[in-house]
């Protein structure tokens, strides 16, 4: 059976939000380099729109992490399967994901690279479930705070779907 996508944040509110998470990075963090961490897969659209508009000095690394698999649902295990490429001591790093849902992910990697000390560490998220939280997460940006409703799009996916979609929508039925 063919899934129903419903718009739930357009392509252009997506677009014009990020504009504007990207002209406060350039604000706080002027005359430093600013080292974005992707989480992948899921924040990769995110991360590119973000970085494209940054307009400070910019530097970009990638880690695998998953607490989902291939479900909708958590199974709360949360598995490093690819490390950062670079040392981030004395770096100011923000991690990029794409949504912060339970806060498992994130405090696990706040916890594994504040350990590397690095100059400065903060989480900005593309999307951000509050209802969903059991971990609570010290968020310095988020794009929007989205309802408890498994959303899609904009590099987040359904069994690795959707990804590509150019808006955030929600999977009717
Ligand atoms: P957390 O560890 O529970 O906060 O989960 C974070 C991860 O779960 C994100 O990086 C997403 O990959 C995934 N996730 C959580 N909610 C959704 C959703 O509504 N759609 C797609 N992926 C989601
Ligand atoms: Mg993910």
């Amino acid at each position: 059976m063919k899934e129903q996508i419903s718009v739930l944040i357009s392509k252009d509110e997506v677009e014009e939000r990020i504009a504007q998470m990207a002209e406060e990075i350039d604000k706080a963090y002027a005359g430093k380099t600013v080292h974005l961490v992707g989480i992948l897969k899921g924040s990769v659209f995110f991360l590119c729109e973000l970085a494209k508009r940054i307009t400070i000095p910019v530097t970009m690394d990638f880690m695998s992490v998953s607490s989902y698999g291939d479900k909708t649902v958590s199974s709360g295990v949360v598995k490093l399967s690819k490390d950062l490429d670079e040392n981030i001591e004395g770096r100011d790093v923000i991690i990029v994901e794409d949504i912060l849902d339970s806060g498992r992910t994130l405090s696990y990697l706040v916890e594994a690279l504040s350990a590397r000390k690095p100059e400065s560490l903060k989480i900005i998220t593309l999307l951000d479930k509050p209802e969903r939280r059991v971990i609570p997460v010290d968020l310095y940006m988020t794009g929007f705070q989205v309802p408890d409703r498994f959303v899609v799009g904009y590099g987040l996916d359904c069994a690795q779907k959707y990804r590509n979609l150019p808006y955030i929508g929600v999977i009717e039925g």
